[in-house]
């Protein structure tokens, strides 16, 4: 049986924290163990430069969160562990799918949009200060992720539109070119949400993240993290008087790297009114005794920087050489970047005749009420509803968009049609695009 793809990207912008290994490293590398997995695990060093432009953090954020994994455990012989600058094919494959992207669907991205709006509101430009690279962001981690056929891609919530994203440029993509027997070239990959993963709190008692400032660094010398530790926000409760284990971030923070029975026993000690800083004091026993023998590999590793590196180039080239070359060898021969001395062929696409399924259409139409609404249809299914707008012109326009940008889910005005999946609106609209880019290039019938 083919083994399930798992990949995971880390941005190279900070230092890792103890939010980051109890998210993230910890469960990623208890699921590599897993059997039937193929892991990847790679630094994404390219994202890093859209939010970062001081180079030597860059380069000191990829050493330490290497560093990190390695010290955590990740096993270089037996998951895929690289670094995104080197692969080439990463930026080739960008391109590729920059060019069947709809500049609508990244418009609609979070983190573009937030920026939009953050200017709007100081009543700038709407553009002022944003680079084509956040712009572009979402098309880069497509072709991390689409590059090595990924089935599953463990994210946070904030990334799960990426992933969707993704999937649409495949599917776009797949349509366009065809694929053998059919099936397309890249493997439509699907986020995986952990939900049972823990996010901590920070020092300030809010979700740890590096833009609240609120940290605990992952590899602090034990002498900072006790301070760290003890800077904890509390509430003034004195020794003696209970205290809500629930709402406590020391609490919260005990019980991601403590055992049930010993959590257990904290929470008792809280409602017998343990006092702040012995809670604190065990809070830091505890975190020091799971992370000290990770700092002391981390530092070892840290201070070899040479073998990392070398480590990491290996993982490189022996992903290209099994994935990574054939595929755009193979992808430059289907968009045509092909030898001139060979006869043309069509895309597998247009060869194969659109597979079985009929050609979606949309339908206009007015109701009895005088509103003007429209349908999206394939054979006798009916995808989506748009419904109500105010004129044809209207109803038009939301048709051309949906051609234009994709389909970003269900809102007010489009209704999916019954057990109809974002899937099979975009397989749809992909399949309309493919059948209007071969009207255009004048395939007009089979010769
Ligand atoms: N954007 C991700 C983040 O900020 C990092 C990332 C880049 C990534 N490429 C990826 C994650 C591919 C998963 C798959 O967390």
């Amino acid at each position: 049986m083919q083994p399930t793809r798992v990949l995971t990207g880390i941005t190279t912008s900070g230092t890792p924290h103890l939010g980051n290994y109890v998210g993230a490293i910890r469960p990623a590398l208890a699921s590599s163990r897993a059997p039937g997995t193929e892991s990847f695990y790679f630094l994404a060093d390219y994202h890093a430069l859209v939010k970062c432009q001081e180079p030597a953090r860059v380069q000191r954020s990829t050493l330490e969160i290497a560093a990190a994994w390695l010290a955590c455990g990740l096993e270089p012989d037996r998951v895929w562990f690289y670094r995104q600058s080197d692969i080439p094919e990463i930026p080739e494959l960008t391109w590729l799918l920059t060019c069947v992207a709809g500049k609508g669907l990244l418009n609609r991205a979070h983190a573009y949009k937030a920026a939009v709006d953050r200017n709007r509101e100081t009543g700038e430009d709407d553009d002022a200060g944003i680079s084509a690279g956040l712009f572009m962001y979402p098309v880069l981690m497509a072709a991390d992720i689409l590059l090595f056929n990924a089935h599953k891609v463990p994210v946070g919530r904030d990334q799960v539109q990426h992933i969707e994203m993704a999937r649409d440029f495949a599917q776009r993509f797949n349509h366009l070119y065809g694929g053998p027997a059919g099936k397309g070239y890249f493997t439509l990959p699907e986020a995986v949400i952990e939900e049972q993963v823990a996010t901590l709190p920070g020092l300030d008692g809010r979700k740890m993240s590096k833009s609240y400032d609120n940290t605990i660094a992952l590899f602090a010398p034990p002498e900072t993290l006790r301070k760290l530790v003890y800077s904890i926000v509390t509430d003034s409760r004195e020794p003696g008087q209970a205290k809500d284990a629930d709402s406590s971030s020391v609490f919260q923070l005990y019980g991601a790297f403590a055992g049930a029975g010993e959590t257990a026993a904290m929470r008792q000690a809280f409602s017998d009114g343990i006092a702040w800083g012995d809670a604190k004091q065990a809070l830091f026993e505890r975190i020091d005794a799971e992370v000290a023998p990770l700092r002391e590999r981390y530092e070892a590793l840290v201070a070899r920087p040479a073998v990392i590196e070398a480590q990491l180039r290996d993982g490189a080239q022996r992903l290209r050489d099994r994935y990574a070359t054939p595929l755009l060898r193979e992808l430059r021969e289907v968009v045509g970047l092909r030898d001139l001395g060979r006869a043309p062929q069509p895309a597998a696409a247009a060869t194969a005749k659109a597979d079985k399924a009929p050609t979606p259409a949309f339908k206009q139409y007015r109701e009895a009420d005088g509103r003007f609404h429209f349908k999206l249809v394939r054979g006798e299914r009916v995808l989506l509803h748009g419904a109500g707008f105010e004129s044809a012109r209207d109803a038009g326009q939301r048709i051309a968009a949906l051609r234009r940008d994709g389909y970003a889910g269900p809102d007010a005005r489009l209704v999916p049609g019954e057990g109809v999946g974002a899937d099979e609106v975009a397989a749809a609209l992909a399949a309309l695009a493919a059948a209007a880019a071969e009207k255009a290039a004048g395939k007009a019938g089979p010769a």
